[in-house]
């Protein structure tokens, strides 16, 4: 009999990335994107094992301890790297699952490794799980692994979560292992998403496709009933809070609003995505110094996007259109020592990120498609002084919550062009309505509520 874990998440990553250090050692980083931001809190105030991967190829690395978490490591070759992380799971779904902004790749030797590595995380989690422990698997890059798991091992109680979009029957349509994906994920007791739209789309579809029965949000496959249900992701509210209460961060988005020349300071944090609209917002802002609105030194854009997916085709292409850009603009608009968008491709330490957040007059999230965005909450969260104004996409999950938002359509630069001079013009009264209720929302509904809701779920009989 195992003694295994009670309770394990698995994820695609591992919390923290293997990485070599200027002297050659080897040491941990904090894993890029919002999967990680979310689950490793919530990680670190439950016992739990997380199976993950740790981010470089051919590693075999032995379970271990770090900042409180027990992590087991799943090894990927670099040719897993590169067909089932960077090719099914980032040319493939992840472009299909945000709406076709870019074209999805379909290869029959990426479906294959993803079909692999899924099962060697089942394999990885089966043998962690203690009996009727409870597993939750995470995200786009493990759909297979609910139903794998269980035929190893049925007396475990499954959840799922997808952190991204899930897409409407038109465009899952056109995928060819759409049947496998569905089946896969049908192995979950609850497969959870970030919008109730989100569950509508699953659900309808295991009707049309598998022709399941279902009564309301409950589908009714295999002898057993799946839940599906939204729940929005959100952020480490009590986390947030204590770094901006902390004189050193408050010190730093003082010197960091000098160093800029008290300009007024728009702001951008993303990892360097394709849906994250980053041309568009830098577009837009780079036209009102076109149609004269603005002047140099009057306001600087600071954009700080954290190299991601480095490897894939349509992360290269839009890192040179984005270096491009931003040289046009600063070449057009810019004087000397007074650059109008300061554009950083690097990722920062959480201190300085809350002085960036302090600092901002006007935060920026216009992706064209996100499951939740985490980026816009986090601004909230840390704005306690009530001041601020966050310009956000209508097609990020947070905008259904963040309903006091500036909303943008970001696909209509005239449009984000008024949005943003209006985010400019909010009065301080106007910002403060804005922002309260958009706290209260945040602080009400943080991580651990998340965590805890999705849990209490899970554990409930169907
Ligand atoms: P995604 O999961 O698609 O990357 P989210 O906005 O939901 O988007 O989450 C991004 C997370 O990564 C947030 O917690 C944010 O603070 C963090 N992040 C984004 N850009 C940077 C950066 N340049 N440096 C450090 N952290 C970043
Ligand atoms: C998003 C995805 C996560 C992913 C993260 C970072 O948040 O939902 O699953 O881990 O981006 O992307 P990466 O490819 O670096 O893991």
């Amino acid at each position: 009999m195992t003694t295994g874990s009670e309770f394990v998440v698995v994820a695609n990553r591992l919390p923290v990335d293997r990485v070599i250090d200027e002297a050659g050692k080897a040491a941990w980083r904090r894993s890029p994107g919002g999967l990680v931001s979310a689950i490793a809190p919530v990680m670190r105030r439950r016992e739990g094992t997380w199976v993950g991967w740790a981010g470089a190829a051919d590693e075999a690395l032995e379970p271990f301890e770090e900042d409180g978490m027990h992590l087991v490591p799943v090894t990927q070759s670099s040719e897993d790297v590169e067909l089932y992380y960077e090719g099914f799971s980032n040319a493939t779904l992840w472009p299909l699952y945000h709406d076709v902004v870019a074209p999805p790749v379909y290869d029959r030797a990426m479906w294959d490794a993803y079909v692999r590595v899924n099962e060697r995380f089942a394999e990885a989690t089966a043998k962690v799980a203690g009996e009727g422990a409870i597993v939750w698997i995470q995200d786009y890059q493990l759909q297979l692994v609910p139903a794998l798991l269980r035929k190893m091992r049925p007396d475990v109680r499954i959840g799922f979560f997808l952190h991204i979009p899930f897409p409407p029957l038109e465009l899952f349509w056109q995928l060819p292992w759409r049947r496998q994906i569905l089946e896969g994920l049908l192995g979950a007791d609850l497969v959870g998403f970030q919008l109730p739209g989100a569950a509508q789309n699953f659900v309808r579809l295991c009707r049309r496709l598998l022709d399941a029965r279902y009564v309301k949000q409950d589908v009714h496959w295999d002898d057993r009933v799946i839940r599906a249900r939204a729940f929005p992701i959100s952020v480490d509210v009590g986390e947030l809070q204590e770094l901006v209460a902390r004189p050193e961060v408050r010190a730093r988005a003082e010197e960091l609003r000098t160093d800029l020349g008290d300009a007024t300071i728009l702001l951008g944090v993303d990892r360097l995505d394709y849906t994250k609209g980053i041309t568009q917002r830098l577009e837009a802002f780079g036209e009102l110094f076109t149609d004269g609105y603005l002047k140099p030194g009057q306001a600087a854009f600071v954009q700080i996007a954290t190299p991601s997916r480095e490897r894939v085709e349509q992360y290269q292409l839009l890192r040179e259109q984005i270096e491009q850009q931003v040289g046009r603009i600063n070449g057009e608009h810019g004087e000397i020592g007074f650059p109008v968008v300061h554009y950083m491709h690097n990722s920062y330490a959480r201190d300085e990120l809350a002085a960036l957040y302090l600092a901002a007059d006007v935060m920026v999230v216009t992706p064209l498609r996100d499951g939740m965005n985490l980026v816009a909450k986090e601004y909230v969260a840390c704005r306690d002084d009530l001041r601020g104004a966050l310009v956000l996409s209508e097609f990020a999950g947070a905008a259904a919550e963040l309903k006091r938002a500036f909303q943008v359509n970001p696909y209509d630069i005239d449009g984000l062009k008024d949005t943003l001079r209006a985010a400019l013009n909010a009065s301080p009264a106007d910002q403060a309505r804005r922002m309260r209720a958009m706290r209260r929302r945040v602080l009400e509904h943080d991580v651990d509520r998340w965590a805890l809701d999705f849990l209490s779920s899970l554990e409930q009989p169907a």
